[in-house]
């Protein structure tokens, strides 16, 4: 048996036996990224490195990433899918490329002290080229190199074998696939491949040659430097290592249906439909779990990762329900998954009474109203029924109204309701539910789904210029109100920036507009914006800002705003503005910054507050 520690462990100690420095994962919510609500890939935190900004570590990383993506979060319930998942990756910013990446993953698939696997049971993937790019034969002679004979290597379109841009645009490039076998037989027929005989074939791990940017045109342009991007889905590699069925055997899922197990007092493998719905609760606590415990302070809202949380939670709610459990129940399983992440993810500790409150508050929200909301769907279906009885005709479709109404005053998340109508058959009309929902609020759902599906970092000078704002801000905040004030979550579209941060009251009218006017004297100054690079204590002790998940990093990035040289403080009229630790991009003097404006200063939880700008 292969443990989730273990696997960490051994992928680390590989990549930093050759020659790669072990990064910590990112958080969950990108910093400064208007395009996407969470991590996707253990890529998305270092696209500014990948288009050539120098990272602190090196030109060889590699860690684990916690990541969600929630495309499918209608798929879970089934043995593989799940929203929260932990990627292994390694990187050259510029330095190997496809020859040392194929080899070190053949390695450390098949060496003994690593995962040794045995080499028939692998084939792999190649991008078969078309306009854009030429076939990559040299990615498939690298693989015949190292012994896979051809019939075991795949030639594939794009759909397939090209990764990236997340987005519209920015870095791409082919890729190869490696595959477990896992169909009946215990070795694959002789010339089966994923090419040919894709339900057989697991893939488990992903080298993509990122070496073109797609261009908001649709071309491809060659990048300065050529990279590399690896992606090993964690739970897969244990599923098919361990030669398990289904994905909630693992470790760090088996515990949490166990517990459902014992408070529900029903078996996993009872019926089809409790199994779904053990299932659905695990991930989706596991995951609102992850999201909350990031250090962003995101609680369940309407708008944005709040809003996922809240469904994550509410869908977990009404399947704990159908299970017969009936007391709050979502707090238990957030702390077994905390349990079970602690070591690797620190960060989880540190917020577990956050965690545990907000879900237990998110919890008894939503069981408040489940019942008249359901009986609400019930009497509908009768409507419906009634309906067809007098003209016998049949209602497929609830209204947008209908599911608005679901929404608003039960507190149903679409979702939930699309859910209660498949079950019967019927669909909802989604678009009818956007258009109301638009009709009462004032950022729509639909904005946060976009996003959500979205791509990656967006650079464009609007971007840029937010988040020096952002940095302007963030100081001025910790001159005005004090040095409790920091970052705890910010967000940057082309159109405004919003900046999360605690504050235990409303700021003042007063307040919010000392804090506009000394970024805009920022902004008169002209200062100049510059970066260096030095270690965490360093970076300390010169008053720079930061968050807690740098501290384990070697030498980190500062940007300075004002005199580098000198200390940055809190006073106003210190020659150094502003010191923080941050990757960058950032506009190179304030002064080409505009006019700053907070539009708004509002609640987001308990004690954080949110500040919305504008640069005119
Ligand atoms: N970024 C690549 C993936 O997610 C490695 O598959």
């Amino acid at each position: 048996m292969l443990t989730s520690v273990e696997l960490r462990q051994k992928y680390q100690d590989f990549f930093k036996s050759k020659g790669h420095t072990i990064i910590p994962s990112a958080s969950l919510v990108p910093e400064n990224d208007p395009t996407v609500l969470f991590t996707t890939a253990g890529m998305h935190p270092l696209v500014p490195y990948l288009l050539g900004e120098k990272h602190p570590g090196g030109n060889r990383l590699a860690n684990v990433q916690k990541c969600i993506r929630t495309q499918d979060i209608d798929e879970v319930g089934d043995n593989r899918h799940d929203t929260f998942f932990e990627m292994l990756g390694n990187w050259s910013l510029g330095d190997y490329f496809k020859k040392e990446a194929i080899a070190w993953s053949w390695e450390f698939l098949t060496s003994k002290t690593y995962l040794g696997i045995d080499p028939r049971k692998l084939a792999v993937t190649v991008f078969a080229g078309d306009n854009d790019a030429p076939v990559d034969n040299e990615s498939a002679e690298i693989w015949k190199s190292l012994g896979v004979p051809e019939h075991k290597i795949g030639y594939l379109p794009k759909k397939n074998n090209w990764w990236g841009p997340a987005g519209q645009t920015g870095p791409c490039g082919p890729d190869t696939e490696m595959f477990f076998w896992s169909g009946e037989s215990e070795l694959p027929p002789e010339d089966s491949n994923p090419a040919n005989d894709e339900d057989n074939w697991l893939e488990i791990w992903n080298d993509v040659f990122m070496q073109y940017f797609k261009k908001a045109d649709g071309t491809f342009e060659p990048l300065k430097q050529k990279n590399v991007d690896t992606g090993m889905g964690l739970e897969r590699t244990l599923v098919v290592l361990n030669g398990y069925a289904d994905v909630f055997q693992i470790d760090t899922f088996w515990p949490l249906i166990q517990t459902i197990q014992n408070i529900s007092g029903r078996e996993y493998i009872e019926s089809k439909e409790v199994t779904r719905s053990m299932r659905i609760i695990a991930d989706h606590l596991r995951t609102a779990t992850m999201i909350m415990g990031d250090d962003k302070g995101i609680a369940p809202s309407n708008t944005d990762q709040g809003y996922i949380v809240r469904r994550l939670i509410r869908r977990a709610v009404r399947h704990g329900r159908m299970l017969g459990i009936t007391e709050n129940f979502g707090d238990k399983i957030a702390q077994e998954v905390i349990k079970i992440f602690a070591s690797v993810y620190p960060e989880l500790k540190k917020n577990q009474e956050f965690i545990m409150l907000e879900i237990a508050k998110e919890e008894s929200k939503f069981r408040n109203t489940i019942e008249q909301g359901l009986k609400e769907f019930d009497k509908l279906m009768e409507d419906f029924r009634l309906f067809f009885e007098k003209t016998g005709e049949t209602i497929k479709e609830i209204s947008g109204k209908q599911a608005f109404k679901l929404y608003d005053t039960h507190g149903f998340p679409l979702e939930v309701t699309q859910e209660l109508a498949n079950e019967r058959g019927l669909t909802v009309d989604v678009s009818g539910f956007e258009e109301e929902f638009k009709k009462h609020q004032d950022l729509s759902r639909a904005g946060a789904e976009q996003k959500f599906a979205g791509g990656l970092a967006d650079h464009s000078e609007m971007s840029v210029k937010y988040h020096t704002a952002t940095h302007l801000l963030h100081a001025a905040l910790q001159k005005i109100l004090g040095p409790h004030a920091t970052q705890r979550g910010s967000n940057i579209t082309q159109e405004r920036m919003r900046f999360d941060f605690p504050h235990p009251q409303k700021m003042t009218p007063e307040e919010i507009k000392a804090a506009e006017d000394l970024v805009n004297a920022a902004i008169a100054k002209d200062y100049p914006v510059s970066w260096t690079e030095m270690s965490f204590e360093e970076a300390r002790t010169k008053g720079a800002m930061g968050l807690f998940e740098d501290k384990y990093q070697a030498m980190l990035k500062v940007y300075t705003v004002g005199d580098p040289n000198e200390l940055a403080d809190a006073d106003p009229n210190s020659p150094t503005f502003s010191r923080e630790i941050c990757g960058g991009p950032h506009v190179e003097h304030t002064g080409v910054l505009g006019k700053f404006k907070i539009v708004k200063e509002e609640a987001v939880s308990a004690g954080i507050r949110r500040i919305k700008a504008i640069l005119e």
